[in-house]
């Protein structure tokens, strides 16, 4: 995600640190953005020097502490640990300019728990961006508690100066996209399980009877199985109903190490390259 939003900002002319404690994770990034930039090239709605310019808006660093600095707009894109967040979000609050806005990209995480570590609570709010970051149109833009109205106004201008469409939510568990989306998931990883239909068949009625671009088991995959869990498991504890109680299935797989995409394997099967799906041999 943090690639993506890199990239969103620096095609706006907005000058980026992408920090990581990884250098590593910092190469494959530019790599990354290097690729989504080709392909839109490729596409022609991007030309060879655009190219050039994106790039260079962007630089990078290891060490948290300097590259917020002089920041005036921290947007934390770490996984989705609660220890970490905060953890990150107490060394930001130190080391960024005391005007800067810290957003947090959590897709479920409380942004009222993440701002009570810091000694700016008005200013922490949620851009939640959807992936793919660069093509998905929406943010959802997530008021904290104490987030003032004017940080709120700031960042529902700042995400439409990127492109996109930013829509405004309070802090409840999930949100309100995924407070949707996984239950959905959920359903059709019951329904699989449940030897209702098959793979293909759930996803396909998804995808033609209800126009979705994805079927819900593909759509998992796409996010990785342990995010869903992860979120699944916030509304299940924040809400305290069991209609959000976790899939066995998916609790399963995700033990499994079948996280999806991002490990080779999920509902589907991912072949490097090759953007064919293939239903994993457990589920055929
Ligand atoms: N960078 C730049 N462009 C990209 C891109 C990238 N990383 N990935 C895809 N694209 C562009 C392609 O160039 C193409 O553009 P055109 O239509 O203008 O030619 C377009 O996106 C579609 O790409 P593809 O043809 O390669 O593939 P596709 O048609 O199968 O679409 C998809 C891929 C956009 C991912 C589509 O399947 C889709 O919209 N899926 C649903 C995605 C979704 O629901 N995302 C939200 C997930 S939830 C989340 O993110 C939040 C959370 O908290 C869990």
């Amino acid at each position: 995600m943090g690639n993506g939003i890199a990239q969103v900002f620096a095609t706006n002319d907005f000058k980026v640190i992408l920090c990581d404690i990884s250098a590593a994770a910092l190469e494959k990034a530019l790599q990354v953005i290097a690729g989504s930039l080709d392909r839109l090239i490729k596409k022609g709605s991007l030309q060879e020097d655009d190219k050039t310019r994106i790039l260079s808006n962007i630089a990078t660093h290891t060490d948290l502490s300097k590259a917020v600095a002089l920041a005036d707009l921290i947007v934390e894109a770490a996984t989705e640990n609660l220890e970490i967040k905060l953890s990150l979000f107490k060394t930001i609050d130190q080391y960024a300019p005391k005007e800067a806005i810290l957003a947090t990209n959590t897709s479920s995480i409380s942004i009222t728990r993440i701002a009570g570590v810091t000694s700016r609570p008005d200013k922490v709010i949620g851009m939640h961006f959807m992936n793919p970051v660069p093509v998905m149109a929406l943010i959802e833009v997530i008021r904290g508690y104490n987030t003032s109205d004017g940080v709120c106004q700031a960042i529902m201008e700042l995400s439409k100066t990127i492109g996109k469409i930013p829509l405004e939510v309070n802090d409840y568990p999930g949100f309100v996209a995924n407070r949707i989306l996984m239950p959905m998931i959920n359903e059709a990883i019951h329904t699989l399980h449940e030897g209702v239909a098959g793979v293909e068949e759930i996803d396909g009625i998804m995808k033609l009877g209800m126009a979705h671009p994805m079927g819900p088991l593909a759509l998992a995959d796409f996010i990785g199985l342990d995010v869903c869990l992860s979120i699944l498991r916030v509304l299940h504890d924040g809400f305290g109903q069991p209609k959000y109680a976790p899939s066995p299935l998916l609790v399963n797989m995700v033990t499994a190490g079948k996280l999806g995409r991002k490990s080779g394997e999920g509902f589907y099967v991912y072949a490097l390259d090759s953007k064919e799906l293939v239903v994993s041999p457990t589920f055929r």
